[in-house]
């Protein structure tokens, strides 16, 4: 057997034949084959592949003594304090923060500690959200076929659940497709209160499952939480620095949260790392307690020295504003797609995270194990086309979301390269 054949692959892929990618730089990937594609759907790497700062500050890293959360670390102090400082400048109800190996773990971390602070064991999510792989977060991983078990031909096998979890409903308008919001009347209130009433937390993300909530839909599940005594976390593991506009996509409401969770792009690829952001409310009452929570790589000094070089490279060069500045042209680019495309059912996003769904199968209903998804389809034309653009394994959906340092020019190809993958879908479609 070879090395390769041990490998269990996920199905997380860009065709049958999964690309190997054998070096990268800026927003560029080098493939096995010798072509160089644009990376178009990576949100870990804010700073694209192989930055100097990131590199360097690794290098320096790479000396550090072997270092566990029991010791203290200069370096770890100080990302904390660049964090707050930085990344949250202005935001003063900012207590502490706590790293991480990963943001699925700062997920279950701080969902643990909002049923400590609370003594209830349930947890409120909203539908088709993705908060990790990993404990709680899993748990609030809502979607069958994202949620750990196995998808075949025959549909999803549910795994058994840890927790009581929840879901609001999924605030579906879109901004380029016109959809309605199901969650803009009062209807939905009723049940949001009784679940929260019970429950130790409501964690929301901006992003995934393709849904970009409103920051009035935030505000609004903020008060019901506060009101029924539930913890708000704002999973901000995408679309925390400069993703979609500004350091958070919170600062687009006037709530604010009691945690806020990190993971992702933190160290722009440098290092696995991820964070629990804790309010001064939430600091508060931990007076006299202590959080009882450690593992053994958390704040690994690799993954400190990436996070400070990070965050002094996008503040230093206003990078966190690059997606904020192209909102209103990836607008205008993704309304050209919908016009061009009879395959497109449904086309959300802001800043430099979009999701492009095809015609298919309902996410409510679709159970997975299709042999060649039109979506994976759609994704190996535009890889032959010249950019790599994600799926997530499912039928209908595909993600653009290159590095914030992406040129005009760049997008110019990664679109020439969806339109081409749409062309098929729209093939595909018709004739279906
Ligand atoms: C919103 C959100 N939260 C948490 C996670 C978990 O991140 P990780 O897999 O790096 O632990 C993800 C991963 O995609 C995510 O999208």
């Amino acid at each position: 057997m070879s090395g390769a054949a041990r490998l269990l692959s996920t199905s997380l892929t860009a065709g049958n034949d999964v690309p190997e990618v054998v070096g990268g730089d800026g927003v560029w990937f080098e493939l096995a084959s010798g072509q160089r594609v644009v990376d178009a759907s990576n949100t870990a790497a804010p700073l694209g592949h192989g930055h100097p700062a990131i590199v360097e500050a690794i290098r320096r890293a790479a000396t550090a003594p072997v270092v566990n959360e029991g010791w203290g670390w200069r370096e770890r102090e100080l990302a904390a304090d660049d964090l707050a400082g930085i990344a949250f400048e202005g935001e003063d109800w900012v207590g502490a923060v706590r790293f991480f190996v990963s943001a699925s773990e700062a997920n279950d971390a701080a969902l643990a500690l909002c049923q400590a602070l609370t003594g209830r064991a349930p947890l409120v999510t909203r539908e088709r959200a993705y908060h990790g792989g990993a404990g709680l977060a899993r748990e609030v991983t809502v979607q069958p076929q994202w949620h750990g078990g196995l998808s075949s031909a025959s549909g999803v096998a549910p795994t058994p659940r840890l927790a009581t979890v929840h879901e609001l409903p999924a605030p579906t308008s879109a901004r380029v497709t016109g959809h309605a919001d199901p969650t803009a009347g009062n209807e939905w209130l009723v049940d949001a209160r009784k679940a929260l009433a019970e429950s130790a937390a409501v964690i929301l993300d901006y992003s995934q499952g393709g849904v970009y909530h409103s920051p009035a839909y935030q505000d609004r599940v903020a008060t019901l939480a506060a009101e029924a005594g539930a913890y708000w976390i704002a999973d901000e593991t995408v679309t925390g620095f400069g993703r979609v506009g500004g350091w958070f996509q919170f600062q687009q409401g006037t709530a604010r949260p009691d945690l806020v969770t990190l993971g992702k792009c933190m160290s722009a690829g440098g290092a696995a790392a991820g964070a629990v952001v804790l309010s001064t409310r939430v600091l508060d009452r931990l007076a006299g307690s202590s959080w009882q929570s450690y593992s053994t790589y958390r704040a690994h000094p690799v993954a400190m020295a990436a996070v400070r070089a990070h965050l002094a490279t996008s503040s230093a060069s206003k990078l966190y504003l690059r997606a904020k500045d192209l909102d209103a042209a990836m607008l205008t680019r993704m309304h050209e797609v919908a016009r061009r495309h009879p395959s497109v059912a449904r086309i959300d996003g802001r800043g430099l995270h979009w999701t492009v769904e095809l015609s298919g199968p309902d996410w409510r209903t679709w159970q997975g194990g299709e042999a060649n998804p039109i979506a994976t389809q759609v994704a190996a034309r535009a890889l032959m086309a010249g950019a790599l653009i994600a799926t997530s394994g499912e039928q209908t959906s595909l993600f653009v979301a290159p590095p914030l340092i992406v040129s005009d020019a760049e997008l110019d190809l990664i679109f020439d390269a969806l339109h081409q993958g749409l062309e098929l879908a729209d093939e595909l479609t018709s004739s279906t």
